[in-house]
């Protein structure tokens, strides 16, 4: 990981092949372990961003970074190895049809060649996390938007990413459905996933007070920690760093931050018992030695069939 950053963006630009300059000139960077809100009017270049992150496009110039890697420099063949380190979700859903939410969640795991028995033990617990373990065989279309959305959430974290990038997570839900999914979001993040969500939900980003960044026509107007949708309390004068560090934040801000934790406790979410959260963390030990005895093979055999297009 480059200098411990997660991400970071160096004079990054990218110009669509219509001429449109969709990010212009843009840095910034984003710690192991926070939760930033990318907002910004329609054609902002918010997806774009999450599109950069995910290697769909790629810059024309400057220098994306991720865990790490120059995404320009990473082989395409690899791609899809990167991406397994990072959750998405979307506006949309993109739940697959026709499958159970038991199906759904085991299906991320099973593409990257999970053992059926860790899925059969993982699946229910992820499911218990957000809420749904009552509804691991419904299919999809017997759910609602926010439970649709809770799956997709399932679905990001099962496979243990060190980064969540959520595209507008919110955008087709309403307000009480939207402050869940934003609390889940928020436990997510507690537990150490970092986490990067784009929205217009203005009174969202109002009442959870993190770091905000802002876009407008493709350049990067405002990067702010503890703060609103269009508040202009600035974190820093350089972009991607902090002036305001822990232990300084003012104490007007103690109450915003009570307020954002209520979101967690006012909506139905139940947050994971402390066995499951130890029976998470040594499952995602053992997945991370399984991974290692056995990465040369998994690494020949997937390579071979992954060509780098899908996610
Ligand atoms: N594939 C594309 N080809 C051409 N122009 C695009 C493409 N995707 C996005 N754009 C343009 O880039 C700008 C930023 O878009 P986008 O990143 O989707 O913004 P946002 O997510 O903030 O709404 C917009 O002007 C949009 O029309
Ligand atoms: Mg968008």
């Amino acid at each position: 990981m480059k200098n411990g950053k997660i991400i970071e963006l160096v004079d990054a630009v990218k110009v669509y092949k219509n001429g449109v300059t969709a990010l212009d000139h843009v840095s910034f960077s984003v710690e192991p372990g926070e939760f930033v809100f990318v907002v910004g009017e329609s054609g902002a270049g918010k997806s774009t961003l999450i599109k950069l992150l995910t290697c769909e496009e790629r810059v024309n110039s400057g220098v994306v970074f991720l865990d790490g890697y120059d995404l320009a420099k990473l082989p395409r063949r690899l791609v899809p190895f990167l991406r397994r380190r990072v959750g998405m979700i979307f506006q949309d859903f993109r739940l697959i049809e026709g499958k159970t939410v038991f199906e759904n969640v085991a299906f991320a795991m099973e593409i990257i060649g999970t053992q059926p028995e860790k899925i059969k033990r993982r699946v229910p617990l992820v499911l218990s996390q957000v809420g749904l373990r009552t509804k691991m065989n419904m299919y999809t279309d017997e759910l609602s938007g926010g439970e649709a959305q809770r799956l997709g959430i399932a679905r990001a974290i099962v496979n243990n990413p060190s980064l969540i990038l959520a595209d507008e997570p919110t955008g087709n839900l309403d307000p009480s459905n939207g402050e869940a999914i934003m609390a889940l979001l928020e436990c997510v993040n507690q537990e150490g996933t970092t986490v990067i969500a784009c929205t217009h939900d203005k009174s969202l980003v109002d009442r959870m007070t993190k770091r905000v960044v802002e876009f407008s026509n493709g350049k990067l107007i405002r990067d702010a920690c503890h703060s609103t949708y269009s508040e202009t309390f600035s974190c820093s004068d350089d972009p991607g760093r902090y002036s305001v560090k822990p232990g300084e934040i003012p104490d007007e801000f103690d109450d915003r931050e009570q307020s954002a934790g209520n979101i967690a406790q006012n909506v139905q979410i139940r947050i994971p018992q402390v066995k499951e959260i130890e029976k998470y963390m040594l499952d995602s030990h053992k997945h991370r030695t399984n991974r290692r005895l056995g990465r040369q093979k998994y690494y020949d055999e997937t390579c071979q069939q992954d060509s780098g297009e899908e996610y």
